[in-house]
């Protein structure tokens, strides 16, 4: 499963790109807006930290303004993936872009048969939201099974970016489902590093290590 990180702060995408561990990275409005930084900007530096695919999302609603924007987007870089919404604008976008070559990721997706039309419209990620959904009292992550299940069926190569990831757990699930993609934010990627029986187990062998008396 490639790990992609949900963030616009680059010091966090440098950081864990040292861990050889990103694959790629997603932003969204929100998260330029907590950056605090010039959105083409921001993008165009992510771009040059991370080789895999940067997700840059259009704002606007329509097609035609949406197809403007994505132009703006996927110039920036090689490594651009232009994020529409799901909606009828939004997959009319994926379309176009897809059918020349540039990577589209569709996001907002709630639910499989929504999937199922990105990725009749050729888009390279879907981003199914599990935190919102789960926030909903629904189960996010059985929507990341019911797409795993259709796009198995029909092969589609369009690939499963699990997003909205809040817990180490959901990581767990998107691997064992066997999405292709999982999108969290860095606190969530570095809780996964954490075990306590490991910090438990260096605080054991540092003990035993200064008993010894020896220095490497
Ligand atoms: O980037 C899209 C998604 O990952 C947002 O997550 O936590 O705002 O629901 P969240």
């Amino acid at each position: 499963m490639k790990f992609f990180v949900d963030t616009a702060d680059t010091a966090e995408i440098r950081d864990l790109a040292e861990t050889g561990l990103l694959d790629g990275v997603t932003t969204n409005p929100s998260l330029i807006h907590k950056a605090g930084r010039d959105f083409l900007e921001v993008v165009r530096e992510i771009a040059g930290i991370v080789p895999g695919p940067v997700s840059a999302e259009v704002v606007a609603l329509d097609h035609k303004e949406m197809l403007r924007e994505a132009e703006i987007l996927r110039r920036i870089a090689d490594n651009i993936a232009v994020k529409v919404p799901l909606t009828v604008d939004g997959l009319k976008t994926c379309k176009a872009l897809s059918g020349e070559g540039t990577m589209v990721n569709v996001t907002l997706c709630f639910s499989a048969n929504q999937a199922l039309l990105a990725a009749k419209a050729g888009a390279t990620f879907i981003s199914p939201f599990v935190g919102r959904h789960d926030d909903t009292g629904f189960d996010g992550m059985q929507i990341i099974s019911e797409i795993r299940t259709i796009y198995d069926n029909y092969d589609f190569a369009t690939q499963i970016l699990v997003a909205s990831v809040r817990h180490p757990v959901h990581v767990l699930q998107s691997a064992m489902i066997g999405a292709d993609v999982m999108t969290a934010p860095p606190a969530v990627i570095r809780q996964l590093f954490r075990h306590p029986l490991t910090d438990r187990g260096i605080e054991a062998f540092l003990a035993d290590w200064g008993k010894t008396g020896q220095s490497i």
